[in-house]
């Protein structure tokens, strides 16, 4: 069985920003708060961009950089919780955006963990044989699940987009995505809900955090040991964008002296399963992870559930 690999990233943010200024404008709420216990200083909301122009902008770049045409993409997963539309899903629509022919092409929701597990099954399947070069895509229109009156969410969740171009690894390369480490807590599945026909998100916040805050670590370590890999050794950790606290907190605990951490959501909010390749993307662009360095990325929420894996850069 040979493993995949990311080839190229890509991301997409729309141009409309709003500061903790202008919110503070809309909902009963101030610079200071959002900054001490959350760390978000400004987040992209789309305007007339659907969430299907949002997966295929950052879909689009990852493609231009992988050197890749879509004639060579044979499967498009798609991570996404805002998909408004049941059929076509969004995978087969940015497919036919972008011109790719006969793709296996299917969404998943795994709300803010969606990344690593639609990325762990792309994996899975080019090592069973049954694809060779997909893309792995996480995009989130939050917007549209945001209660604007709501404070507790209204300063949080934003809109973006990441893609992974992933490819087989030619026979005896060491294999560039890690093995998963996947689960949820279903029992625990009322603690970050969007529910109803025009669905409004809302969530247990301190209970979420102290949940994210002393078991994800344990977890990030175990995805490190089935990649073979001491956390010592990371060169980045990428979690979920969902707080600052969250990340510094699951950080520290890792034991990761040498990795950079990401930490997009002063810039970008929580976008969910758009927020690992998001933040993976920029730290890339912008140099501050090279080619080969060991990433672990790991994603948690909604569910709630759990994914993450040590991945190779491009
Ligand atoms: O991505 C999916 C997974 N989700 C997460 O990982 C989220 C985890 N949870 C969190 O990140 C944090 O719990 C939040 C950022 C959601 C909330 O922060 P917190 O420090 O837990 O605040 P809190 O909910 O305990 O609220 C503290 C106070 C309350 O006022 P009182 O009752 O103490 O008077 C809230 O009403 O802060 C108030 N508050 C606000 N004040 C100003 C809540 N939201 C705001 C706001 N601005 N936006």
């Amino acid at each position: 069985m040979t493993g995949s690999r990311i080839v190229a990233l890509g991301h997409y943010q729309p141009p409309k920003v709003l500061t903790n200024d202008d919110l503070a404008l809309v909902v009963d709420t101030d610079d200071e708060w959002i900054r001490s216990r959350v760390g978000i200083r400004q987040r992209h909301i789309a305007e007339g961009e659907t969430l299907v122009d949002l997966a295929t902008e950052a879909a689009q770049k990852a493609l231009a950089a992988s050197g890749r045409t879509a004639a060579e993409i044979d499967l498009v997963v798609v991570a996404t919780c805002t998909a408004v539309e049941r059929s076509p899903n969004t995978a087969c629509a940015v497919a036919a955006r972008l011109g790719i022919s006969s793709p296996a092409a299917y969404d998943i929701n795994t709300v803010c963990s969606g990344f690593s597990y639609a990325l762990a099954t792309a994996d899975h399947a080019i090592r069973a044989g049954a694809a060779r070069t997909a893309l792995v895509i996480g995009a989130e229109r939050m917007s549209d699940t945001i209660d604007w009156a709501d404070r507790s969410t209204a300063v949080i969740f934003a809109d973006g987009a990441g893609a992974a171009v992933v490819e087989a690894q030619p026979e005896g390369a060491e294999p560039g995505i890690g093995p998963v480490l996947w689960g949820s807590e279903p029992e625990r599945s009322d603690a970050v809900v969007i529910t109803g026909w025009k669905p409004v998100i809302s969530q247990q916040g301190q209970s979420v955090f102290r949940w994210a805050t002393t078991r994800i670590a344990p977890l990030a370590r175990q995805a490190c040991e089935k990649a073979g890999i001491e956390p010592s050794e990371l060169k980045g950790f990428v979690a979920h964008q969902a707080n600052l606290r969250i990340i510094d907190a699951i950080a520290g605990k890792l034991g990761a002296p040498d990795a950079v951490i990401a930490r997009d959501v002063v810039d970008s909010g929580n976008t969910s399963a758009a927020s690992i390749p998001l933040a993976l993307s920029k730290l890339v662009e912008r140099g501050e992870l090279t080619t080969g360095d060991p990433v672990l990325l790991f994603g948690f929420g909604g569910g709630l559930a759990y994914a993450g894996q040590v991945v190779r850069c491009p």
